[in-house]
Formats: C-alpha cells, structure tokens, sequence
C-alpha cells in the first residue's frame, strides 16, 4: 500500500500522559520541529512499528491524516491510561466494529455498560466456570485428535488458527450459549464460521486502509460490500441461537430439570424481567461469540508457535506433565 505513517520521536514531548489521565496533546506549532521517519505499510511493517521503542523510547506517536495516535509502552504510563475511568469509551477503530457486535459490553460504556455487565457477571461465577470443565475436557481432546488427523495426511506445516478457532467456537458456544456446534454440519454453520473469519480480515483491511474508514466511501467500496453481506450471516445465525434457546429454555422450565445457568439463560432470563430487549441479547451473543472464541484462539496459536520456536521449552513442559501424571498415579495406586 502506498499510504504512509510518520512517527514523531517523543523525547519533544509531545506525549504526554497525566495523573488526570489525559493520554497526550500535540501542540501543531511543534510539529515542524519534530524529527520524523516515514514508514509504508507492507511486510515490514509489523517489525518497524514494534522496533520503535528502541529508536525512539517509551512513548511514540503516530500520525496518519492528520489523526494521532499514542503508542505507550511505559508500565508507568500504561497504568494511568488503563486504570482512569476518563479513558473507558473505546477509540474510533472500534466503530468499525459496531455493525457486527453493536454496543455490546466490549464497546458500550456508562449506565449501558454497567446494566449489562450486572447481568451477565454471574455467568463468570467460580462454581460456573467449574461446571463447565466437562466442555473444555472434551473440546481439548476433539482439538488433539483432530490435530492427530491433519498430521497423518502426512503435512508438517499446518495453519493453525482456523484449526484452533473452530474448536473455541465450539467450546463458546456449548459454554455460554447452550448449544452444541460440532455435531452441527450445517450449510448456516459453516456459513457463519467462514464469514466470522472474513469480517475480521476486512476490519484489518479496512484499518490499515485510511479512506475506507470513512463510511460512506467503505459501503460503496465491494470491501463493504463483502462485510455487509457477512453481517447478513453472522446475525442471522446468532439470532437461530437465540430463538433455538428461547424454546428449549421454556420447555426446560416446564420440565423444572436443574441446569447450569448459561450466559443466554441469563439474558434470557433478564428479558422476561424487562432488563435487556431481543436487540440487547443478540448484541451480547455477538459480543461474547466473538471475544469468546478468537481471544482463545490466538493466545492458544502463539503458544503453540512459541513452543515450536523453542524446542528446549516443549521438553520442559513434557518432563512436566509426566511428572505430574506419575504424582496422581502414585496417589491412586498408594492409597
Ligand atoms: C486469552 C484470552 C483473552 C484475552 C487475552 C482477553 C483480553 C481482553 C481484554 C484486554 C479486554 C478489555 C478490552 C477493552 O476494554 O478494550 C477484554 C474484555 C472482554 N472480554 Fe476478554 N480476553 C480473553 C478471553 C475472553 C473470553 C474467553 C471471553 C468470553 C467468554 C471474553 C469476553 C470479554 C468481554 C465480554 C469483554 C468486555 C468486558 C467488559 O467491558 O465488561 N474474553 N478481554
């Protein structure tokens, strides 16, 4: 791409970060007088922007049209800006966010937020997550056997993030939503999955391609095309999972049968109460789909790349396990 990024060195201070949690101010009269670097946006762009502390210290602005942007890596720093409540409301590149997940807790702020989060922080309950164990045990085992799979065919270089994303798509949606995935093959499946790994190539696109971060230029341009017809899918999908819940959880009340609370029971059950509307719960089913599943599966991929750049590591942590599973062995044997 052609556009370009400039840095400005910060030792102008032109950042700045406050007790009153005011992230920076950069005086334009300044700005002649700075040193600058130009990046283009390509390949290397990842490794310049991540070298840039080095360069240039802890705190590094970057402008692009006219827009800037704060880049901080001082723990110091870090600390104000996270811990103020003056720095809650999310910054401009969420919008891009907002048809799909709307104002769910990920975006929404002040009174929206805080009604919404005491509904749902009982589904984040210690005993809660506990219940759930049994769905992570088998989704762990499916995920290795799958990876077992892959490997007899014989390939040894494996992208694994979509691998690894399905199966943390499965474990939200079983968890907190109360339905199984993985025995479900259907076209709307299938569907979903593929637009949901599409809409977050297209807000990357979109990021790091400034004019379309104007709307009107984005709906117009077939990038916004594609999103809205992904968004087409995505909703209607996470609305089948909603009315789906809805029907078995009268039917379950019916049958007065005792079951762990999911995260959409609880938003169901907050509708009957007159707390959050059909438009409420599906923002948070998106929401939750979504930090539920990809958060998971890119922490677990690098990981998993982390572990294979590091040989001596993958020994530690086998000598580990075993070492563990002779302890329980030991004390079932023993008893
Ligand atoms: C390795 C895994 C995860 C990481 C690194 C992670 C990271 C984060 C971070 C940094 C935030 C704050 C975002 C912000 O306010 O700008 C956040 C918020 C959130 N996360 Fe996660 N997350 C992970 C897993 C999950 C999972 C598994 C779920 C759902 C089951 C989830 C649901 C949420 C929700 C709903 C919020 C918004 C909470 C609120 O504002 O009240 N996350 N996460």
């Amino acid at each position: 791409s052609s556009h370009q990024y400039k840095f400005i060195k910060s030792k102008h201070k032109v950042a700045t970060v406050n007790r009153r949690g005011v992230l920076f101010t950069v005086p334009r009269l300044h700005q002649q007088t700075l040193n600058t670097v130009t990046i283009h946006l390509g390949e290397e762009t990842f490794k310049r922007i991540t070298a840039l502390p080095n360069e240039y210290g802890g705190r590094v602005v970057l402008t692009a049209f006219g827009r800037y942007i704060l880049h901080t890596y001082n723990v110091e720093d870090i600390e104000i800006v996270l811990s103020h409540s003056r720095n809650i409301k999310k910054g401009m590149a969420y919008s891009f966010m907002e048809p799909w997940l709307g104002t769910g807790l990920l975006i929404s702020t002040g009174n929206k937020w805080h009604r919404r989060r005491k509904i749902l922080t009982p589904a984040f309950h210690f005993d809660i997550l506990k219940s759930f164990l049994k769905v992570f045990e088998e989704q762990s085992k499916s995920l290795v056997e799958g990876l077992r799979q892959l490997n007899k065919g014989g390939t040894d270089v494996v992208d694994v993030i979509p691998f690894i994303s399905d199966y943390m798509l499965y474990a939200i949606c079983e968890t907190a939503m109360g339905i199984k995935l993985d025995s479900d093959t259907s076209e709307t499946k299938i569907e979903y999955k593929k637009a949901i790994l599409d809409i977050g190539s297209i807000v990357m696109q979109r990021l790091t391609t400034i004019y379309l971060h104007n709307d009107i230029i984005f709906n117009l341009h077939p990038l916004g095309r594609r999103f809205a017809k992904c968004l087409d899918k995505v909703h209607s999908f996470a609305d089948n999972v909603i009315m789906e819940r809805k029907k078995a959880y009268g039917t379950e009340q019916n049958g007065g049968s005792k079951r762990r609370l999911a995260l959409l029971d609880l938003l169901l059950e907050a509708e009957r109460k007159g707390e959050i509307d059909l438009e409420g719960i599906r923002e948070e089913v998106n929401t939750f789909m979504f930090e539920g599943h990809d958060t998971t599966a890119i922490a677990l991929s690098f990981g998993i790349m982390l572990l294979a750049d590091h040989e001596e590591v993958q020994v530690k942590l086998l000598s580990c396990f075993l070492f563990i599973f002779f302890i329980i062995w030991l004390s079932i044997t023993h008893r």
